[in-house]
């Protein structure tokens, strides 16, 4: 064990209240630098009277700066996973869901996508930022991935907090169809558990991607555009835009 025994202390005691399924997790790595999200309370922490039993994956490998980003941008996740949540409870099949998931989209399977984003079983999902594969250095594109070889742990390249935005910018550094929903790295955190089996379980998945194939689904195929992870991206960030500006920033439609 690299840990000390008074790092030990110090991060059971932090982790205590917010996840005792990540402690475990913290415990089991013998390498330093391992931790888990905490709660952070603030002025965007409306998703506590949403969810109870929020569940937390582990950090590894992810220095100072990085691990306060992906604090920060967890809670941009739970916070548009809130919004559009009630959204949904209070205004059901709106324009916005037709928009998405077509006239027959089923709003069940939508909450219940949203909510097992927020409450699954993260037992072992890990966050780690050591490139451990060499794969962000071969592909400077990718802001992350997920890697095959280990089912539940997810690379976060440097691109990631170089290049993604806070919730905050939504609608101000341009439209949604024009700044993709992914751009918003607590949207882009959710997409990534999708890649996820214990939290896909089999049925969510990346089906289309191309925006005219996601638009075709929700026309065309509601039965897959709420199993379909780009749909539900895009419900999630006009939903989310809604609250932030009157109608919301879709942009040409
Ligand atoms: C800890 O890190 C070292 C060096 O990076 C590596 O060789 C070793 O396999 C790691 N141990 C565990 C349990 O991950
Ligand atoms: C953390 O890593 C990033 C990327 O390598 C680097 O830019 C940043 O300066 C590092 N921060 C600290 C506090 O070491
Ligand atoms: C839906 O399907 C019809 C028939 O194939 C097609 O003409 C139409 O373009 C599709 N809608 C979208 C938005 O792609
Ligand atoms: C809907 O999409 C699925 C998966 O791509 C496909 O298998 C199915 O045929 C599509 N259904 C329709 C009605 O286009
Ligand atoms: C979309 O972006 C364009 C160009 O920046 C802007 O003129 C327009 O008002 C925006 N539309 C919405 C709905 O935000």
């Amino acid at each position: 064990m690299k840990f000390s025994f008074v790092t030990l202390i110090s991060i059971l005691s932090t982790n205590v209240l917010a996840s005792p399924i990540s402690i475990k997790l913290s415990l089991k790595s013998s390498n330093s630098s391992s931790e888990s999200l905490e709660l952070v309370t603030g002025t965007t922490d409306d998703y506590l009277n949403t969810w109870y039993d929020i569940t937390y994956p582990s950090i590894e490998n992810c220095n100072a700066t990085q691990t306060k980003m992906i604090n920060k941008y967890y809670q941009d996740l739970l916070e548009v996973a809130s919004t559009v949540r009630d959204h949904l409870i209070n205004e059901g099949v709106d324009d916005t869901f037709i928009h998405w998931f077509g006239e027959n989209g089923n709003p069940v399977a939508v909450l219940g996508f949203i909510d097992n984003i927020v409450q699954g079983n993260k037992d072992g999902v890990l966050y780690r930022c050591d490139d451990i594969d060499g794969t962000c250095a071969k592909n400077p594109t990718y802001p992350g991935y997920h890697r095959s070889i280990a089912e539940q742990e997810t690379v976060i390249c440097d691109l990631f907090f170089t290049s993604k935005r806070p919730i905050e910018d939504m609608c101000v550094i341009g439209n949604i169809t024009t700044v993709k929903p992914k751009k918003f790295a607590g949207i882009d955190l959710f997409h990534r558990f999708c890649h996820l089996e214990s939290i896909n379980k089999g049925f969510i998945a990346e089906y289309v991607e191309d925006y005219d194939q996601v638009v075709d689904y929700a026309e065309n195929n509601s039965s897959y555009a709420v199993l379909n992870v780009d749909n539900m991206l895009y419900y999630l960030a006009e939903t989310y835009s809604l609250q932030l500006t009157d109608g919301g920033c879709l942009g040409n439609y």
